[in-house]
């Protein structure tokens, strides 16, 4: 669980421009100090002042160097904002806020060969993960991007696996390629790593799933929820807090974590839309409805957690221990 003193500065010590609309930040202690180690896979919350948001990005970098950290940022013109702030008015030299590294997106303990596929800028978690498997082999990528022009970190993707086990897919030129060819069958010691927009991610799932691949062997990123998809069919629902009995309804049009806020039960919210796990909460009784891409399937069947900030009830009450 993260708090309020994870947040420390870092220098923007050079930001270019890579693969049409992202940007790479690299990112190093203002006194030129090592940087928190972190595991490959993991991601950062960078606050983007004057905003008011909290952003997540995963470590491109090798593990192994942390005088400094790198992240790619995807100019989203659409978005709320945080992208274009970070990519138009922030430049090297400047100073931004982040977390320390937090891994929910990792590498598989005994895994001896590793099927990745990115979509797009999906390359950064699997590119640090491939970094640090450097000279292991076993590793295969796949980095599916619409236009050429539009494959960011190319170059040091391909130093990381070695040009022979990098495969670029450019869908624009040959469509989609056909994932239960890239995936393969299962076997013990096979791992897939999914990085991508939703759309592809389901649909590696669902092949790897067809091909009768475990569930626990594949691990998979998504950059953002269905949160707000539902928002139509939300239901009122309530809380009832495991220490103080206390019971809190939640409103159709609001979020638990905006109704625990109003009675001042205070969550640590990050990306508030079901990504980063840092509001993840304890479920004693009820059912969750989850909306969220950060509890394993597992979790979600289990139902003992949830995420506040985007999940809701199928019962009329959840009890949580809070
Ligand atoms: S705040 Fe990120 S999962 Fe809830």
């Amino acid at each position: 669980m993260t708090g309020a003193d994870d947040w420390f500065p870092v220098r923007i010590t050079a930001k270019v421009r890579d693969g049409g609309d992202v940007f790479l930040f690299d990112l190093a202690d203002p006194a030129g100090a090592p940087l928190p180690a972190f595991q490959p896979g993991a991601h950062i919350d960078v606050a983007v002042d004057g905003t008011g948001l909290t952003r997540q990005y995963s470590l491109y970098s090798a593990p192994a160097d942390i005088r400094r950290y790198g992240i790619a940022v995807q100019r989203e013109a659409e978005g709320r904002g945080g992208s274009r702030t970070l990519c138009d008015t922030v430049a090297a030299g400047d100073t931004l806020r982040i977390r320390r590294p937090r891994a929910l997106f990792t590498l598989a303990a005994g895994a001896t060969t590793h099927i990745m596929i990115a979509g797009g800028i999906g390359i950064t978690p699997l590119l640090s993960m491939a970094s640090h498997l450097a000279g292991d082999g076993g590793v295969t990528l796949h980095y599916l991007v619409r236009r050429r022009d539009r494959a960011a970190l190319l170059d040091a993707t391909r130093q990381a696996v070695g040009p022979e086990n990098l495969h670029l897919h450019v869908t624009a030129e040959t469509g989609r390629p056909d994932l239960a060819r890239l995936i393969g069958p299962p076997a013990p010691g096979r791992h897939l790593y999914l990085c991508g927009p939703a759309t592809l991610l389901d649909a590696a799932t669902a092949t790897a799933q067809g091909l009768g691949w475990p569930e626990s062997h594949v691990h998979l990123e998504r950059f953002a929820t269905d949160a707000g998809a539902n928002a139509g069919a939300n239901r009122p629902f309530l809380l009832r807090l495991r220490s103080t009995g206390a019971v809190i309804p939640v409103m159709a049009d609001q979020t638990a974590a905006e109704a625990l806020a109003g009675a001042n039960v205070e969550l640590p919210i990050s990306c508030a839309e079901g990504v980063c796990g840092a509001c993840i909460t304890g479920v004693l009784d009820g059912t969750p409805e989850h909306r969220d891409c950060v509890l394993t399937e597992a979790e979600h069947k289990a139902n003992r957690l949830f995420t506040p900030c985007c999940s809701r009830a199928v019962s009329e009450m959840l009890v949580v221990d809070l």
